[in-house]
């Protein structure tokens, strides 16, 4: 299995990268940060790109570099993304912009090249969009990035719709706080950490590893009849409200 994965250079996207090759895939790793993914491609002897997601025709870029190394593609996911934190009043147009231009449009672009070759192959494929468990809770300071992973939500959805009748499955990973360096701020902080772990059930917050292997299965044969589904991997935080 050839796959693609985006934001493969750190935290989840490296997890993903790792537990594909595991399972044998060759694996692409795209980030915008190249020497990130060219460590980690090292380490799974894959391929490293460089990829800014919010650039136009990089979706397509990437996908067909990976064809042109590998010969086709069966698997896409997208783990890019940032996370902007302040107080909605004063987010300004421009920061929200720009989480939407990364975790929305970044998704959709690259999530719409994998679909057109999977298309051009003609025996479907499995894209796994990383969501977040702010898709469906709202936290202070979180309208940009919360209204963004919503968004990926029904992203993920609307293309399992469109592109089921391609044999093409399209899910969303919902993590709840993992330690990544996106989380560092909040779980390097004492207190926030605490009241974080307060609203978590399993009372930790997830390894990148753990999010790794719930795309693995989402983009194994074993998920052949899961499409549209929403799979939270979040310690309880969702089932807690
Ligand atoms: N860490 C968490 O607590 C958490 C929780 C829920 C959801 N998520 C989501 O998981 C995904 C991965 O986050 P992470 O925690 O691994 O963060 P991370 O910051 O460790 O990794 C994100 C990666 O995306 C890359 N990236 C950012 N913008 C990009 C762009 N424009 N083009 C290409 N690459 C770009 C970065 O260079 C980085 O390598 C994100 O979508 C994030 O929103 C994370």
């Amino acid at each position: 299995m050839i796959s693609l994965v985006t934001g493969a250079g750190s935290g989840i996207g490296a997890a993903v990268a790792r537990r594909l090759a595991d399972r044998g895939d060759e694996v692409v790793c795209a980030d915008r940060d190249l020497a990130s993914a060219e460590k980690v491609a090292a380490g799974v002897g894959g391929m490293a790109l460089l990829m800014d997601v919010t650039v136009a025709g990089a979706g397509q870029q990437a996908v067909d570099r990976t064809v042109e190394r590998f010969g086709r593609l069966d698997t896409l996911v997208t783990c890019a993304g940032i996370e902007r934190v302040g107080p909605a009043a004063e987010l300004g147009t421009d920061t929200v912009r720009e989480v939407l231009e990364v975790n929305v449009l970044g998704t959709f672009d690259v999530a719409a090249a994998a679909c057109r070759r999977f298309v051009e192959q003609g025996d479907g494929g499995r894209i796994v969009l990383i969501g977040s468990v702010n898709a469906m809770i709202a936290l202070p300071g979180q309208a940009a990035y919360a209204a963004s992973k919503g968004s990926v939500l029904m992203l993920g959805r609307s293309l399992a719709v469109d592109w089921a009748r391609f044999g093409v499955t399209v899910n969303v990973v919902g993590p709840g706080v993992t330690d990544t360096p996106m989380s560092a701020g909040t779980l390097g902080d004492p207190d926030r950490r605490a009241a974080m772990m307060r609203r978590i059930p399993l009372g930790r917050p997830g390894r990148p590893e753990e999010m790794a292997d719930a795309v693995a299965f989402l983009a194994s044969e074993r998920a052949s009849y899961i499409t549209g589904a929403y799979l939270p991997v979040d310690g309880g935080w969702l089932a807690a409200g």
